[in-house]
């Protein structure tokens, strides 16, 4: 029983010393050539990313980087993914699979599509849609799949290649978390007809807001840039012309740019410490009994958005909730749980746009309801994940400590079975 901790194990939820007894290393995220390109930018007369240099600096620099044949900017990661579905000719009534553990930003377009989600369990471990679960997922209204590079890991990507080119699906990458992150040794974003990416003010690297879409195709390419520019013809003869279909606003800005480009030559920096330390983290807690480390498959190469594990609350004695409740007690940076888009009113009450349930209740008969439990894995992985922050400024001191707290932590709980 409990009478057996010495003073050090006493945890800090019950008045014990802290296990994290320095601060976290922290550091200035815009501390390069941010001013300078913001400059160049405001120098050029115009913001206007097609009049200006800013844009095409930053995407020929993305492309080298990440190896993408093409790339546009755009306003954010959630603009990316509705475009890639409105390039990709999704429309009215199609189906798209995707994981409900995602941000809500990866299922915005699909809506605006007018299209129907078809939520795909995860594997509960790697947090990760799998191929064998889209799979069974599949109908003959199925027109497109989002994955989804969860926390910087990177999904199995050639099985989910072959899955699209049998069955003529639009393969979509999200990889807003996954900046940085490979597969077989090539960067996400790759794979898939489309490659989605962030520059939210939480991502990996930021310009306050924006976006990339990448793809492998010229025709692709070409849809996408109109369609996220009012269908504007700005790479025929750069005039503008009647729009020949809807497209949106979703340019990104010349300021936007120079930002972002100034980020990216940090990017491989960044990732190359998330990866050390998310990888020693999850190397540090992988022999402590009831904790399930995040899986990471041995062919990806994670930028570790973020890490953690989950709480078997049998073996480890402790509720996941009550075993993050004891970390933040020991000053560690750990939360309770992660998104769930199966439990948010959208999809629950069935309230997409305002006053009517379309497209869920579809004009030609079909009912689409979703309920929590349509994901058992989802849901289990809920209630037992606990989400540790992983992020470039922390230093291996930091690292060290948070492992000594969840062993700390566990051990407490282990001891008072
Ligand atoms: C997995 C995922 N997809 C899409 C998005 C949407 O990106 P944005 O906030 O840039 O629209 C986010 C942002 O949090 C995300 O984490």
């Amino acid at each position: 029983m409990a009478g057996t901790h010495t003073e050090k194990d006493k945890l800090a939820l019950l008045g014990g010393p802290k296990a994290k007894t320095t601060p976290y290393g922290t550091g200035k995220r815009f501390n390069g050539s941010e001013l300078q390109y913001l400059q160049q930018a405001l120098e050029q007369n115009t913001l206007f990313y097609y009049h200006g240099q800013m844009t095409n600096r930053l995407l020929e620099r993305f492309k080298s980087i990440i190896k993408a044949n093409f790339a546009a900017g755009v306003s954010s990661g959630t603009a990316a993914i509705h475009v890639a579905l409105g390039a990709g000719q999704i429309t009215y009534g199609d189906e798209v699979i995707l994981p409900p553990i995602t941000d809500v930003g990866t299922v915005i377009g699909i809506l605006a599509q007018n299209a129907l989600p078809v939520f795909c369990d995860i594997d509960p471990d790697s947090y990760l849609m799998t191929p064998e679960l889209t799979r069974k997922k599949l109908t003959p209204r199925t027109k497109a799949i989002i994955v989804v590079h969860l926390a910087g890991n990177s999904c199995c990507m050639e099985e989910y290649q072959k899955l699209a080119q049998e069955n003529h699906l639009l393969l979509v990458e999200d990889c807003a978390q996954a900046w940085g992150a490979k597969f077989k040794n090539q960067r996400v974003g790759t794979f898939g007809d489309f490659g989605c990416f962030s520059l939210n003010d939480f991502k990996h690297i930021s310009c306050g807001d924006g976006g990339i879409i990448s793809t492998r195709y010229e025709y692709l390419y070409r849809s996408a840039h109109a369609f996220a520019d009012k269908y504007y013809d700005r790479l025929g003869t750069g005039m503008r012309t009647p729009a020949s279909w809807l497209g949106f606003n979703y340019r990104i800005t010349e300021l936007q740019s120079a930002v972002g480009l100034a980020q990216l030559e940090k990017l491989d920096q960044i990732v190359t410490r998330r990866h050390e330390f998310g990888m020693k983290f999850l190397n540090g807690i992988s022999k402590i009994p009831g904790l399930i480390p995040q899986k990471i498959a041995p062919e990806s190469y994670s930028s570790f958005w973020f890490t953690g594990f989950r709480v078997d609350e049998k073996t480890a004695g402790v509720t996941a909730s009550d075993f993050a409740k004891a970390l933040q007690a020991e000053g560690i940076e750990a939360s309770y749980s992660y998104f769930n888009l199966l439990d948010c009113d959208l999809f629950l009450k069935r309230q997409g746009y305002r006053g009517t349930t379309f497209p869920f209740d579809f004009p030609d008969g079909r009912v689409y309801e979703y309920k929590t439990e349509d994901c058992p894995n989802a849901s289990y992985f809920m209630k037992t994940f606990i989400k540790i922050p992983i992020n470039e400024f922390h230093t291996d001191e930091d690292i060290e400590q948070t492992i000594w707290a969840v062993e700390k932590v566990a051990r407490y709980y282990q001891n008072t079975k």
